[in-house]
């Protein structure tokens, strides 16, 4: 869940609708809104309460780009604002800290891998800071160190984890992601290596990027 404002206010996202509507009324916030970044239980939950207060559900905002980010589910949508010199992706469940959202609930890997591409081109040469909507920072890390083990950039996250810390405090770079997130290091040649190690079978197939990722989230589906 984020709250988004400026002179009006969009909550992304409400899990607990009660406590958006206490936190925007105490702060004399302008709720103009509620946008999702897909239909999934947890991530409508807050609607009724908010709408029964008089804030519409809206499918965008004026002040963020909506982007088309199928996968997760095939609806899947994320939201894009532009600071002065820094990009804030919202992204839901398309892109986790050190991992990316399964496709178990109505979504497809082929076209979550597709996403991931494009928002690479598109945000990975720029500072760009993403939202994403769940932390599951340890348990992929652990995937991440899992399937590559020489990485000593997500050794060293793994050693420096305090549960304590609450990542909507320090939104992850995108730039950082590159380091840890298997699913964004697909040319990385040891990564390729122990897949071939867990997964025999790939030795008879030309490893394209596509294979490499579809490969990853079965493996993590898995793990
Ligand atoms: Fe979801």
């Amino acid at each position: 869940m984020s709250l988004v404002a400026n002179s009006d206010t969009f909550v992304i996202d409400p899990w607990d609708g009660e406590v958006v509507w206490d936190f925007s009324r105490a702060q004399n916030l302008n709720l103009k809104g509620v946008i999702n970044t897909h239909s999934h239980h947890d991530h409508i939950r807050g609607n009724d309460f908010l709408k029964d207060r008089g804030v519409p559900i809206v499918k965008s905002c004026p002040f963020m780009t909506t982007l088309q980010l199928p996968g997760h589910t095939m609806d899947h949508v994320g939201f894009e604002l532009k600071d002065d010199n820094k990009t804030h992706l919202f992204v839901g469940d398309t892109l986790f800290q050190a991992g990316v959202g399964n496709c178990k609930g109505g979504g497809e890997p082929a076209e979550l891998f597709q996403t991931v591409q494009t928002l690479l081109k598109n945000y990975a040469h720029q500072e760009t800071i993403l939202y994403p909507g769940h932390d599951y920072l340890k348990k992929n890390l652990e995937f991440s160190q899992y399937v590559e083990p020489s990485n000593q950039e997500v050794r060293e996250a793994l050693k420096g984890l305090d549960p304590h810390k609450s990542f909507e405090a320090s939104p992850p770079l995108l730039s950082e992601e590159l380091k840890l997130n298997p699913f964004l290091r697909l040319h990385s040649t040891d990564l390729r290596q122990r897949l071939l190690s867990i997964r025999s079978e790939l030795a008879k197939l030309t490893l394209s990027d596509e294979i490499v990722f579809k490969t990853l989230r079965l493996i993590r589906d898995e793990f």
